[in-house]
């Protein structure tokens, strides 16, 4: 089975650090495992040099696996359940400061930062005008659809139903057919910029971030890194959002108290300490 073939894994892992713009050093190795794997499915290839002849080969199947690699999955408003748990959250931080910046890391194509921005227009107990929202994200494709701001219903996604956690989407959303494309003056309240969370280092001062589906795939190494940029950004007393399937690691937990363990909201208290 080409699944226990370690050094044909490791030959198509050190060809992507060579000739592939990703950096597989930073996920952990049954994630890359599994994105090669379909990848080599979809190549109807069983065995993993066989992958790596066609990887040399075709440059389409280059862009292909960059496309696998970099799972850039999301929805509107995704998991209901902390969307909801949020709103007392953004109802405090607007009342209480003039100006709450919020951060969605990894934003892919923006999904997540809209619902954001969405939810505190369609919340009359939110001020919305008080929030600033960044999404960045380490694919160039994902900001650019992100910007564009366009998103279709297909066989297996629906917009409609994403949005339908807000009470009138269609105050936010232009809809064609198919279609449905963020209103510009939406669009306006959100900005989208390049951003490696392993590499490039904290940003300042934010009252909210969110860090949702990147821990599961990033490599133990990789993860204190992260939440050291994450913790460097935030303000004391500000808000942190993790994965439903994700968790802070046990060395920081002294420096959040849960908002809602379950939805994985987390204070940030490190004076608490
Ligand atoms: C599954 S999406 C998560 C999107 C959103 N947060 C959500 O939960 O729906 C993961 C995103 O992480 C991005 N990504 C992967 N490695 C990254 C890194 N080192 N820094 C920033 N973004 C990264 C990918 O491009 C992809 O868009």
């Amino acid at each position: 089975m080409s699944n226990t073939d370690t050094e044909g894994f490791m030959r198509v892992v050190r060809h992507i650090q060579d000739e592939v713009d990703f950096e597989p050093e930073y996920y952990n190795e049954a994630y890359l495992n599994r994105r090669i794997t379909a990848r080599m499915r979809r190549q109807d290839v069983e065995e993993y040099d066989a992958y790596l002849s066609i990887l040399k080969d075709d440059p389409s199947e280059k862009e292909s696996l960059m496309d696998s690699l970099t799972i850039n999955v999301t929805n509107f408003f995704r998991n209901g359940k902390m969307w909801e748990a949020l709103r007392p959250v953004l109802r405090e931080l607007t009342s209480e400061h003039r100006s709450v910046k919020a951060w969605s890391a990894p934003c892919a194509d923006g999904r997540e930062p809209y619902s954001l921005y969405m939810l505190a227009l369609d919340d009359r107990q939110i001020d919305e005008s008080r929030l600033s929202v960044l999404g960045t994200d380490i694919s160039d494709e994902a900001l650019e659809n992100a910007r564009a701001g366009t998103y279709e219903t297909t066989r297996t996604t629906d917009i409609g139903e994403e949005l339908s956690l807000l009470d009138d989407p269609e105050q936010y959303v232009d809809v064609e057919g198919n279609e449905f494309t963020v209103k510009p003056e939406v669009r306006r309240q959100v900005d989208f910029e390049r951003h490696d969370l392993v590499q490039d280092g904290p940003k300042r001062n934010y009252d909210l971030i969110f860090c949702r589906n990147l821990l599961i795939y990033i490599d133990s190494e990789y993860k204190i890194p992260v939440f050291d940029t994450l913790t460097s950004s935030l303000k004391p007393g500000g808000y942190l959002v993790v994965g439903m399937t994700e968790t802070v690691p046990q060395e920081l937990r002294d420096d959040f108290e849960a908002v809602s363990k379950r939805c994985r909201i987390y204070k940030y208290t490190p004076e608490d300490r």
